[in-house]
């Protein structure tokens, strides 16, 4: 890797002081007995073209990078990934032997595997999927389930437009349907996600009426803050089974500690049990 024994990787955004991912990796490097630091690294906006290019020379083996900057910050690297590309955001700078920078985006790869975390068969294929949300946890969401096989991606989001341009880039298996049609639109599904900011700590809870949903459908969310959102209130209520956002957060983290520091970490109870005490 590089010449500096001490393994140093952060989390570029702005503002970064709320992320937990400092906590995971800083977890995991104790966990392995690997000498390094994961900290803080807030960025401004305009500041963001000499920061990125600054990485290698101050030692970093890479970074996560969060809001605002996952977009712009595409231009800045050497190779992006193709998962990268294709979502046309990134997520991670990993720093090559040769100090160029390759940028990756394990946002999917974390929502898929915490599917399986909470459901080890369970399938992308097993039935429809409703998708609501079509910004950029949406994006993640619908490339990654679609990669994994599902045959028919349901999309709806409030602006109309949105769904629509997302279902247009993407192509089968996603269609795009009215905003006004999300209560129908869970008639048959297996899968039904919400990437919308609704529910979120804050903001008030998503309008949906599951009446039309299966009880065997699996219902996701991407927000862990809370860690139970009042739709997963409600399905559980019912009687459906629920995954929170807190799984994704988690599983994306590993792919990038496994660039940086060599270990792909394991998800143990302890760093769950305490992420959750501290949100
Ligand atoms: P993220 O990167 O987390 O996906 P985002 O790109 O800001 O965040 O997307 C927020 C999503 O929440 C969008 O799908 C947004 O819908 P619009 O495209 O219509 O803005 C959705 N959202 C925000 N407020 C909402 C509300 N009051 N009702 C329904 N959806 C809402």
């Amino acid at each position: 890797m590089s010449s500096h024994t001490f393994g140093l990787a952060g989390i570029m955004g702005w503002p970064v002081a709320h992320s937990r991912s400092p906590f995971i990796h800083n977890y995991w490097l104790k966990k392995y007995g690997i000498n390094g630091a994961y900290v803080q690294l807030p960025v401004a906006p305009g500041s963001l073209g000499i920061a990125v290019p600054g990485l290698a020379a101050l030692g970093f083996r890479g970074c996560n990078i969060t809001l605002p900057h996952k977009v712009d910050v595409l231009k800045l690297v050497d190779e992006v990934d193709v998962m990268a590309r294709r979502m046309g955001a990134m997520n991670t700078i990993v720093v090559q032997p040769d100090g160029s920078l390759k940028g990756f985006n394990n946002d999917g790869y974390g929502y898929i595997h915490s599917l399986l975390d909470a459901k080890p068969d369970w399938r992308a294929d097993a039935g429809p999927i409703t998708v609501l949300g079509a910004g950029g946890a949406a994006r993640a969401v619908v490339l990654s389930l679609a990669d994994r096989g599902a045959k028919e991606i349901r999309l709806l989001n409030r602006t109309d437009a949105k769904a629509q341009a997302l279902a247009k880039e993407f192509g089968s298996p996603v269609k795009a349907l009215p905003w006004s049609e999300r209560h129908a639109a869970l008639a048959d599904v297996a899968l039904l996600v919400n990437t919308t900011s609704q529910g979120m700590h804050g903001n008030p809870a998503l309008e949906l009426d599951l009446t039309a949903l299966p009880l065997s459908a699996l219902v996701s969310d991407v927000i862990y803050v809370p860690l139970e959102t009042p739709l997963l209130a409600a399905a559980r209520l019912r009687g459906n089974p629920t995954v929170n956002g807190l799984g994704m957060l988690l599983n994306q983290a590993r792919p990038a500690f496994e660039a940086w520091f060599g270990v792909m970490p394991e998800i143990t109870s302890e760093l769950r049990q305490s992420i959750e005490a501290s949100l």
